[in-house]
């Protein structure tokens, strides 16, 4: 435990914590798209995705815990370093650089912490199905048509949440934002663990900045073909 406390205790150490935990929770979210993609297959496609998932058991609450100590351990160094560059830099760059003064780099802050406040809100929606729990569980009617009774109807919940234009709107808003944090934080991942190096530059902004369209894209593609009709309850 002693080198946890010396990486914890040195501000290079700090960033290549957030840079690690940034990295898992890339991970985390093309795992995610890819597997709600398959709402594009219909629902028993994404319904048995779902029930698979919840079969792993105890493995599944391994993960969900990995996962939020992950996001703990992401946010809270985050806002401490950024705490500690605030005061340690009172007046403006005097030679900004070039991944440094764009926008993405200079709202990491509040991107971070609004993508923060979109899955607080996203976990009250489908996870525990307190925003609109009449969506949560489907009526035995539509259970017939989406697949077996009693099988827990994500389908049918993705598909009566993103009816609503509101939340549509909400989701594309937040997916813009988590793709403009991650445009600039996949680019500092190199530079924090030391990999950066002027020839890959370019290379690593590009694939900072496809790897962030491919989720903004993929991720609303899901509410925009609910709320064009192309994605659907089965028989309506
Ligand atoms: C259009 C985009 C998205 C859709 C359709 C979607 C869909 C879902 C659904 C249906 C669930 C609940 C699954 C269940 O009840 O079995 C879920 C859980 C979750 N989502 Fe998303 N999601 C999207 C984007 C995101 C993003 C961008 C993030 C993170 C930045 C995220 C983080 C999570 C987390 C942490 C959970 C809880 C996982 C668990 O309980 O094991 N989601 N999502």
């Amino acid at each position: 435990m002693n080198w946890l406390a010396r990486l914890l205790g040195s501000s290079v150490g700090r960033k290549m914590l957030v840079a690690l935990t940034g990295l898992a929770l890339v991970g985390f979210v093309i795992a995610h798209m890819l597997g709600n993609l398959q709402v594009f297959l219909g629902p028993d496609a994404l319904n048995s995705y779902a029930a698979k998932l919840k079969s792993l058991g105890a493995l599944l609450w391994v993960m969900r815990g990995g996962l939020l100590a992950v996001f703990v351990v992401h946010v809270g160094l985050a806002l401490k370093l950024a705490a500690e560059n605030k005061a340690a830099r009172p007046a403006a760059y005097a030679r900004p650089g070039r991944v440094q003064s764009t926008l993405g780099a200079r709202s990491m802050v509040l991107t971070g912490l609004m993508v923060l406040l979109f899955v607080l809100y996203h976990l009250a929606h489908f996870t525990f199905g307190w925003t609109h729990p009449e969506h949560a569980t489907a009526t035995e009617a539509v259970q017939t048509l989406t697949g077996p009774v009693n099988r827990h109807d994500v389908y049918y919940m993705v598909v009566m949440g993103f009816r609503q234009p509101l939340v549509s709107g909400l989701y594309i808003a937040a997916m813009a934002l988590l793709a403009l944090h991650m445009s600039h934080g996949v680019q500092s991942v190199f530079q924090s663990l030391g990999l950066n190096n002027r020839k890959y530059e370019d290379p690593i902004r590009k694939l900072a900045i496809g790897l962030a369209w491919v989720i903004f894209l993929g991720n609303s593609s899901m509410p925009v073909a609910v709320m064009a009709g192309l994605v659907d309850l089965p028989g309506a």
